[in-house]
This record gives structure tokens, sequence and C-alpha cells, in this order.
């Protein structure tokens, strides 16, 4: 009977995790620990949110003393960590958000750790939801794999690298049983409409310029998030106690091609004609320190614990395209408010 602790659960990534266990392990309690930033959302675990074995518990990862009442409230065993500030852009204009949340939140859920399990670390498991971004740009070839040294080159790498070393730390020193993921970039529904897919996909709706940075030649390797989800539970259950596993779609795209593929989708879909949203792409200026490609070497996962995508990345779109036309409510909620100032600040400008 263990009692999981996951941090961020009303994210993006963490929403699809808390709805996997919640819904899989009926004898297992998730407790879900998030401070309800922008990119929280109680109103992406609605459908779960009245199951016996799901708490919620507002919390941010910073505050110590809250963290630790919340471990001896629950008695919790285990916890996966997700919580953090996650959007690059937003990290070039406030990088010490990103050291207190990714870096100090993370020491913190680490020291509780190590204080409320001491003297049993063998019962106890805490994975760390790292990604990709760590390991820096690769050139038109290579791919990332678990031994690749770390280069980090934004604020928001550079702080989730910070928080892996951190983590191992932990294991190194006081010998806190550890196990971290590295993932490429996640798409699907609840998709946070900051990063570019649920962004495209909101603005083709509305009938928005579409903003490309740069060329955009620049590739990302995409996986369906519910196969991220599925990835996370069988290296929680699976996992070699102080290893690192990557997880990445074996999926590369250059942005560009990924719009135009976007477009046509959603022009079938909206009953435009074909051609009409390509329409609407405008080249922008460049992100800082932009990084050209990222992709993953996923073998080890694969060959370890049997893991692969599960669906291809046209299937994947097309069910994430659906899912926005059909949860307009949920859009125009996340897209109100503050939204609309970032987006000015962001977009708006040059
Ligand atoms: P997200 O921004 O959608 O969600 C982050 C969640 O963390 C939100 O619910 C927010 O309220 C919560 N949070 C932020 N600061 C907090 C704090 N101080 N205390 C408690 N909760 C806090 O992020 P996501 O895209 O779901 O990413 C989840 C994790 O996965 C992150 O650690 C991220 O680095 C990692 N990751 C993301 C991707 C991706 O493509 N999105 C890929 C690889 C790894
Ligand atoms: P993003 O979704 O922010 O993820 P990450 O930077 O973590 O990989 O961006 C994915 C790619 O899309 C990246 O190369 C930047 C680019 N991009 C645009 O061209 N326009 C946009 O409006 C956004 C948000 C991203």
């Amino acid at each position: 009977m263990k009692n999981i602790l996951i941090t961020g659960g009303a994210g993006f990534i963490g929403s699809h995790v808390v709805r996997r266990f919640v819904t899989k392990y009926p004898d297992c309690t998730i407790i879900n620990a998030d401070a309800l930033t922008y990119a929280g959302n109680l109103e992406n675990l609605a459908d779960i949110e009245h199951e016996k074995n799901y708490i919620f518990e507002k919390v941010d990862i910073k505050n110590q003393d809250h963290l630790a009442e919340v471990f001896d409230k629950h008695n919790i065993t285990d916890v996966i960590h997700l919580a953090a500030e996650s959007h690059v852009d937003r990290s070039i204009l406030s990088p010490l958000d990103f050291v207190y949340t990714n870096v100090i939140g993370t020491v913190s859920l680490l020291e509780v750790a190590k204080k409320k399990w001491a003297g049993n670390y063998k019962d106890h498991l805490f994975y760390h939801i790292s990604t990709d971004e760590v390991y820096g740009a690769l050139g038109d070839t290579g791919l990332f794999t678990e031994e690749t040294r770390y280069d980090p080159h934004s604020p928001y790498s550079a702080s989730k690298a910070a928080s892996d070393h951190f983590v191992r730390a932990y294991h190194d020193t006081y010998g806190i049983e550890v196990v971290v993921s590295n993932c490429s970039n996640n798409y699907g529904p609840y998709h946070f409409p900051e990063k570019l897919i649920p962004l495209m996909i909101n603005n083709i709706i509305n009938n928005k310029p579409l903003p490309v940075y740069g060329d955009g030649k620049y590739t990302r390797d995409w996986l369906y998030v519910k196969d991220h989800a599925i990835a996370i539970d069988l290296i929680f259950h699976e996992g070699k106690i102080g290893d690192t596993y990557n997880i990445g779609g074996f999926n590369e795209w250059k942005n560009i091609d990924l719009v135009l593929l976007l477009c046509q989708q959603m022009d079938q879909k909206l009953g435009r004609e074909p051609g009409t949203s390509k329409e609407l792409i405008t080249y922008v200026k460049d992100r800082p320190g932009h990084d050209r490609r990222y992709a993953i070497d996923a073998n080890k996962i694969n060959k370890e614990l049997g893991w692969a995508p599960s669906v291809t990345f046209e299937e994947g779109l097309s069910e994430t395209i659906d899912w926005f036309l059909s949860n307009k409510t949920w859009l125009d909620n996340v897209t109100s408010g503050a939204y609309a100032s970032y987006y000015d600040y962001q977009y708006n400008n040059e």
C-alpha cells in the first residue's frame, strides 16, 4: 500500500500521470501536491477528482515546513516529482523563478524526503522527472544517450540540469533511492497553449498569426504525453535504482514541417479549404540561445523495460487536435486573463 506524492499533478504531464496512477492502482493513494501557478489547473483532473484514492494538497515545493506536514499527514512512501517552471521563453524573461522552483524547490523536497525516510531509504523511491534539454543542442546528426554530457543553454535547462545533479547527489551522499528520466518534447490533451503545438492549434482556431521562430528549421523529437505517462509508470515500478532513462518518440520534426502538418490536419477538421491555415504562418524574431536540434536515443528503456511509443505522430496529433476542438471551454479558460498579457509581451514586443 503506497502513498505516492506526485508534485505538479495539476500541470500538463502531471495530470496524465495522476490520472493513470489513480485509475490503475486503486490500492495506492495518490497525493497531488501542486502550487497551482499559471500552469496548474485542477480542471485537468475534473474526471478523477472524486476518486477515493485521490487527494489534492495545495503546496509550494519551496516550503519545507508545509511539505513536511504533508509527508506526515499522508505517510508519504514515494515521490514522483514533476513540479517545475517548464517554459523556455518564460525562463528567458524571468530566470530566477526557475532557480527558485526547479532548483531550490527540488532540493527542499529532497531534504524533506531525506528527513522523513531516514533509517529506511530502501523502502522509498524518489523519482525525478527531467528533460532532454539538459544535454544541450545536437547538430544534424547524433542522438542524446544517457551518457551524453550535460550542456544546458537556457535558464530553464540549466535549472533542470542543476536539479538532476542534486537528485543524484542525494543518492550518492545520503543513500536515498532515486531514479531520473529525461524525456523529449511532449504533446497532447491539457497542453498549456504557451508551447508550440497547443499555441498553434489555438491560433489556427482563432485565425491568428502562427509565429515561427527564426528559420523554422529547429528540430524537436515529439512524444505523445500518454506514452510518457506509461514510461513513467514502468520506470517507477521497474527502473533500476540510481539509473537514468531517456524517453523519446523516435519522431523528429522541423518546426515548420510540424506547423504545416497541423495546418493541413486542421483545415480538414475545421472544414476549411485546403491551404487556408498555412497562410497564417509568420516568421518572427528567433529565441535567444535557441537549441538547434534535440533527439533522444530511447533504446535503453526499450531494451530494459520493453517500452516503445504506442501511437504514430499523425494519430497522436489528430487525437490532440480533436481534444482541443471539443474542449473549447478549457481552452478559453486558460487563455483568458494573464495569458493575454504574457502573449502580448512575448509576441508583440519586437
Ligand atoms: P507544466 O508547466 O504544465 O506544469 C507544471 C506544474 O507544476 C503546474 O501544475 C504548476 O502549478 C506546478 N508548479 C510550478 N511551480 C510549483 C511549485 N513551486 N510548487 C508546487 N507546484 C508547482 O509542466 P509540464 O510540461 O507538465 O512538465 C512537467 C515536468 O516534466 C517538468 O518537470 C518538466 O521539466 C518535465 N518535462 C516536460 C516536458 C514537456 O515537453 N512539457 C518534456 C520533458 C520533461
Ligand atoms: P516549445 O514548445 O517552447 O518547447 P522547447 O523550447 O522546450 O523545445 O518550442 C518547441 C519549438 O518550437 C522550439 O524550437 C521553439 C519553437 N517555437 C516557435 O517557433 N514558435 C513559438 O511560438 C513557440 C512557443 C515555439
